[in-house]
């Protein structure tokens, strides 16, 4: 039986080929698209060869996303073996100095660490002994700097560690076991430029999905992103039980984020297809056309340039601003916002007209009447039919006219369902 498996793995092998550039940046700018672009997501019982011999301009952490790949083969009961260039230039060398020949041992047992180089130190981080390793790996490289850089890089590597841990973390099943993905931490220091450079990636169920679990129905990955970084937004609240205490105030980001901006230093956040980018200069956005299953972070930070930087006043400063008076105002209006899901309306087939009617006339016509914004979620809905969906929508877009298009969001929305509502709002807004 074994034997025949191994058989018919091998026979759809596939070769995944490193391109010849496997890097974040081509010519100073960011290709995150291109890099994505390289991971399927779809192997499952397959042998998988991965050639690196062709690359000879990678960039570290970009080869290191290779391993939290490999790892999701494996899950995938894929077999996974590397192939690398006999000289070891560019990928391949990258590969061993990271401790990638590891990959594999490291997920199959607890005890097992990736063995690279102290210089380029890549870390499988499962638990709080992990977390001290990579936090006294990070104070290593800022030895000699500024004091405060030590503190300003343990503070903003501890939020992105409980965040991959807390919220990041990802089970598979391996042989009817149920078992846990580690995430990973690389460092690289580029002596040239004087920059720290690190990532921290996971597997788990990225940005968007746990946010919407306090802040349900997100237009986009991209959004959930920006909505994380925004001071007291955490996607723990609603499943905290509220007789205990709550662990998470949902500010690490927004202290880390701004920590950044005044460092000369720089942030990407991918989660799903969106990205996120934090520099002093903005914060912009962007969705992509590749994803990534879990979220990274890449931070870049340039050493030793400002002397008088003061991680206690600054963070002082950000303190206050995450708790300002502004702040609550903010939540104030965020509460103007009907939220419908329709699954836990309906159940996943959204099909009897006589509940559509009650739910326009009881909920969404009492919210457009207030203002509000109306967002309606489709998530994990089979079918809902044109007339179910008429008795649900025409009349209030009616009421909205063109305006609908701008106060109404669906999210969440499979093809067909889109479709019949385009057609619905064309049609009643004439
Ligand atoms: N690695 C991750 N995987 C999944 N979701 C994440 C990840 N990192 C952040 N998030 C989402 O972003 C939200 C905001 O993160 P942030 O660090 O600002 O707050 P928090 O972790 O909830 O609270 P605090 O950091 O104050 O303890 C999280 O609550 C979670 O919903
Ligand atoms: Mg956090």
């Amino acid at each position: 039986m074994y034997q025949y498996e191994r058989k018919l793995k091998k026979e759809n092998a596939v070769t995944l080929t490193l391109p010849q550039g496997f890097a974040f940046k081509d010519h100073d700018v960011f290709v995150f698209d291109n890099l994505l672009s390289f991971f399927r997501w779809d192997l499952h019982d397959q042998q998988v060869k991965i050639d690196l011999s062709e690359c000879t301009a990678a960039n570290y952490q970009a080869v290191a996303l290779l391993i939290p790949y490999i790892w999701h083969l494996v899950s995938k009961n894929c077999h996974v073996s590397v192939i690398e260039s006999e000289d070891g230039e560019g990928a391949s060398s990258m590969w061993r100095m990271i401790g990638g020949r590891g990959a594999i041992p490291v997920l199959k047992s607890k005890t097992q660490k990736l063995k690279g180089s102290d210089l380029k130190p890549t870390i499988a981080v499962r638990d709080g002994d992990d977390f001290k390793e990579v936090i006294q790996t990070s104070e290593e490289f800022t030895k000699g700097f500024n004091i405060e850089y030590e503190k300003t890089l343990r503070y903003i590597l501890s939020e992105l560690l409980y965040n991959t841990m807390e919220h990041g973390y990802a089970h598979y099943n391996h042989k009817g076991h149920d078992c846990q993905f580690p995430s990973l931490a690389q460092f690289t220091y580029y002596k040239g430029r004087n920059e720290l450079q690190f990532i921290i990636a996971d597997l788990g169920i990225g940005i968007k999905k746990h946010i919407e679990q306090a802040y349900p129905g997100q237009e986009s990955d991209e959004a959930a992103i920006k909505l994380a970084i925004r001071p007291q937004v955490s996607g723990t609240f609603a499943s905290t039980d509220p007789y205990k205490d709550k662990n998470n105030a949902g500010v690490g980001l927004f202290i880390s984020s701004n920590i950044i901006r005044r460092l000369n230093a720089s942030m990407h956040i991918v989660s799903g297809n969106g990205l996120l980018h934090v520099s002093p200069r903005d914060i912009t956005g962007k969705t992509l056309n590749n994803r990534w299953p879990g979220t990274f972070v890449l931070v870049t930070i340039s050493l030793g340039s400002d002397p008088t930087l003061q991680l206690h006043n600054l963070m002082q400063e950000f303190r206050t601003a995450a708790y300002s008076e502004q702040r609550k105002a903010e939540l104030k209006e965020e509460d103007n916002r009907f939220y419908l899901n329709i699954k836990n309306e309906f159940g996943s087939f959204a099909e009897y007209k006589p509940a559509a009617i009650r739910c326009r006339d009881n909920k969404i016509f009492p919210a457009a009447n207030s203002h509000k914004e109306i967002v309606i979620d489709f998530d994990g809905v089979s079918s809902a039919p044109h007339s179910f969906l008429s008795a649900l929508l025409a009349s209030p877009i009616k009421t909205l006219g063109m305006s609908a298009y701008k106060r109404m969001k669906f999210v969440n929305t499979p093809p067909e369902i889109r479709e019949t509502i385009d057609f619905i709002l064309d049609e009643n807004t004439e």
